[in-house]
């Protein structure tokens, strides 16, 4: 399926399948008593608990909306199905628990294929179906992706063996940096956009529970990378974007915005865009 006939709308699109009983669903981990606020959810009030200090900064309308859009995208992305994808030239098998580009992922693609150096080390963190790690590895010959999913990392080692990047590019299985040694001149993460919690290993690339994953990685990030390294985050306005820029302050480091894209999606305007951070 070539990139942009591809459903899943505004480049964060996901989840669950079908049977997936809402009032189940929480939002928050909702164990911690005495630390919660209200939120409307499916038009009841839910509680979010502070949790490592996440609350929501959106007003409860767009909790709201934002629950009905995680809701629409989830359908989506599980009827995909396994297929396979045309992406900035490259061919990629995405099974079906993966993630798959989207139509705004080329902001940040284009992003790395101009940033990445002869020699270079890269990671490219929850590397999904590996496009960002295979697109790096035209440019440098020590590239490392990893993810929580394990059929992603079987999926990125065989579509870099595809696209012909197999002896340039490692991939493991790691929860943000657990797996990862060393520091690096580029990190780039395409995260899960909403704080919701997954339901399966495909909901997992679109909702992380409270930002616990958005949260460890830009605290840890700053340590990993190399005096003048980069680290490419990939974020839109179907997530919580005042909570990623504190944690981008919380870092100290220098950061602005390198490529930005509006869409009208799911009846609003939607923008999509790539913070740089330097080390
Ligand atoms: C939005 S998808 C992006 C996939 C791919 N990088 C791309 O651009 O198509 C987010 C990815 O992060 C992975 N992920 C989520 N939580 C993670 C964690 N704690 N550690 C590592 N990877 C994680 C997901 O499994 C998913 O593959």
């Amino acid at each position: 399926m070539p990139l942009g006939a591809a459903p899943p709308a505004g480049g964060d699109g996901r989840a669950p399948v079908g049977s997936a009983d809402r009032s189940t669903v929480r939002v928050g981990l909702g164990t911690r008593a005495g630390n919660r606020n209200p939120c409307r959810l499916g038009g009841r009030v839910r509680y979010c608990p502070d949790v490592e200090g996440y609350r929501p900064r959106v007003p409860p309308e767009r909790v709201e909306r934002l629950w009905r859009w995680h809701e629409e995208a989830s359908e989506e992305l599980h009827a995909l199905g396994a297929h396979e994808v045309e992406y900035l030239g490259l061919q990629l098998h995405v099974p079906a628990q993966v993630f798959p580009p989207t139509p705004t992922s080329d902001l940040l693609g284009r992003a790395v294929l101009a940033r990445t150096r002869p020699k270079q080390r890269v990671l490219d963190m929850g590397c999904g179906a590996g496009a960002n790690a295979i697109l790096a590895a035209q440019h440098t010959d020590d590239v490392l992706g990893v993810d929580v999913n394990p059929t992603a990392v079987s999926a990125a080692r065989a579509n870099a063996e595809r696209n012909g990047v197999a002896e340039r590019t490692w991939f493991a299985e790691s929860d943000v940096f657990d797996a990862v040694d060393g520091e690096f001149d580029l990190i780039v993460f395409d995260p899960p956009f909403r704080w919701f919690q997954p339901r399966d290993l495909l909901e997992r690339a679109f909702a992380d529970e409270n930002y616990a994953t958005l949260t460890r990685f830009m605290r840890e990030v700053s340590d990993r990378l190399r005096p003048g390294g980069e680290a490419l985050v990939f974020f839109g306005t179907s997530g919580d974007v005042a909570y990623l820029d504190e944690l981008i302050e919380a870092t100290g480091l220098p950061s602005s915005t390198i490529a930005e894209r509006s869409l009208d999606v799911r009846g609003e305007t939607a923008t999509y865009f790539v913070r740089c951070l330097t080390g």
